[in-house]
């Protein structure tokens, strides 16, 4: 059963197999160029892309945008305060903002981060702090067989990096819930006071990237042992509680447009991360949000941690999920809570990884059926060559029949795969953490 209603109507429309072929052909293949008014079904993200609710609006009417020290932003410090369990809440932009002020205190050159999985943005920021990004999944990340929490960390892989390079070089343990690099996997309550043991023998900082941190809380509630008779949000509040140091991009699980923070309890690096807040960001109490932006993300946040969002949210999910399994599309399983990840590779598996098939399985979906995808690389493992396509569902959004088009398009798709030609590049842009955004690609004969 739905337990909400829509508020609002945006009409959509699938355009002409005419205008996808011009506009796919302007887009030079790459699905993130393509407008998205040409766009039927929008799967590229779950960022920023859903619906406000009733009550995140009408606490917009009331913000107050006072430049310092607002109510709305003291209301939202407040929240995070009593949810998240910590004393300093540092607002900024977006998720990659948090990442941005907070390695800028942190990081100094060929510092060594370990993280289940970097994030695109977290590998960027971290690089151009000249420090340097380490993934450390664990093995059974690998097999798109599935199996519980994949999305853990390898703790004898941490523990080689500090003895590789030592204590001295690696100021911080990282974690990313979900690991949305690794396929959106969870991580479990245990790797979770794993890593928090790992970081206490080392005295290193534990940063928990909380993106998805519900979702995640969601699979531990179902799928860890000893976990089931707990509390959606005593255990959402108690991964959290483990770490040092929290980054949160709100427009993930804080059910936002726009926003996102810092929190910790260290006062020193409180008073570093707010002095790079206002070079970047704007004053430490707004850090680039608007007093609207924070009501909606302190509604945002409360909504979210509530058994009835998340059980819909992730239940969504694994629907598409089954429905594509059902037509015998290859995924990438277990399906996670906000994407289903399509095994490109197995998918086309006429093309090598050099034709690039997420990317050519990408252009598909929108010529076949107007359907806008994300391509997202290859597992994070240095000899994988499984590429994978997300279908990420933006939530509170789409409608069952909307799920059931996309199998459909998925299924005619499958039954000629053969005709679906690689993408050569043919032109990269300059700046690396920009190419998969700008990339021009032209399709090979078959
Ligand atoms: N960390 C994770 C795990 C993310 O998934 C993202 C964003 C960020 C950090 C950065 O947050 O976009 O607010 O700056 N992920 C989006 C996605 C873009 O499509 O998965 P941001």
């Amino acid at each position: 059963m739905r337990n909400y209603r829509f508020g609002m109507v945006e009409t959509i429309e699938c355009p002409s197999r005419d205008v996808r072929e011009r506009q796919l052909a302007a887009a030079n293949f790459n699905t993130y160029r393509l407008d998205a008014e040409h766009v039927y079904l929008d799967l590229l993200t779950d960022s920023g892309t859903g619906p406000l609710s009733k009550e995140q609006w009408s606490a917009m009417m009331t913000a107050d945008e006072s430049y310092a020290g607002s109510k709305s932003f003291r209301d939202l410090e407040t929240y995070i305060q009593e949810t998240f369990g910590f004393d300093h809440v540092i607002p900024t932009h977006q998720g990659r903002a948090a990442e941005h002020v907070l390695f800028r205190a942190l990081l100094e050159e060929n510092d060594h981060v370990p993280n289940n999985t970097h994030f695109a943005t977290t590998e960027a920021q971290i690089k151009d702090n000249d420090a340097i990004p380490v993934n450390c999944p664990i093995e059974a990340g690998r097999s798109t067989e599935h199996d519980t929490f994949k999305g853990n960390i390898d703790p004898a892989k941490v523990a080689a990096v500090i003895e590789q390079v030592g204590t001295e070089h690696v100021p911080a343990i990282m974690l990313a819930l979900t690991n949305n690099a690794l396929a959106g996997q969870p991580v479990s309550m245990d790797n979770i006071k794993t890593t928090r043991d790992l970081a206490d023998q080392h005295d290193r900082y534990f940063i928990i990237d909380a993106c998805r941190y519900v979702e995640n809380a969601y699979f531990i509630q179902h799928h860890e042992d000893g976990q089931q008779h707990r509390e959606l949000p005593a255990i959402a509040k108690e991964q959290l509680q483990h770490a040092d140091i929290i980054t949160m991009s709100g427009k993930k699980n804080g059910l936002v447009n726009m926003g996102g923070f810092v929190a910790l309890d260290d006062d020193e690096l409180a008073e570093a991360i707010k002095e790079q807040t206002m070079l970047h960001e704007g004053f430490y109490t707004y850090g680039g949000m608007s007093g609207r932006t924070m009501e909606a993300f302190r509604i945002g946040l409360q909504e979210a941690l509530t058994p009835r969002f998340i059980e819909q949210r992730v239940e969504q999910t694994q629907d598409l999920g089954q429905l594509l399994e059902d037509r015998g599309i290859p995924l990438y399983k277990p399906v996670s809570g906000h994407a289903v990840y399509i095994n490109a590779s197995a998918f086309l598996d006429h093309l090598d990884v050099d034709d690039h098939p997420a990317e050519a399985l990408a252009a598909a979906f929108y010529l076949e059926g107007g359907i806008r995808t994300s391509p997202d690389g290859t597992l994070p493992y240095d000899d994988s060559h499984d590429a994978l396509l997300r279908l990420c569902l933006p939530p509170r959004t789409y409608h069952r029949d909307h799920l059931e088009d996309i199998a459909e398009t998925a299924a005619t798709l499958l039954e000629d795969s053969n005709q679906i030609p690689g993408l050569e590049i043919t032109k990269e842009p300059d700046h690396e953490s920009l190419a998969p955004f700008q990339r021009s690609y032209h399709p090979r004969s078959l």
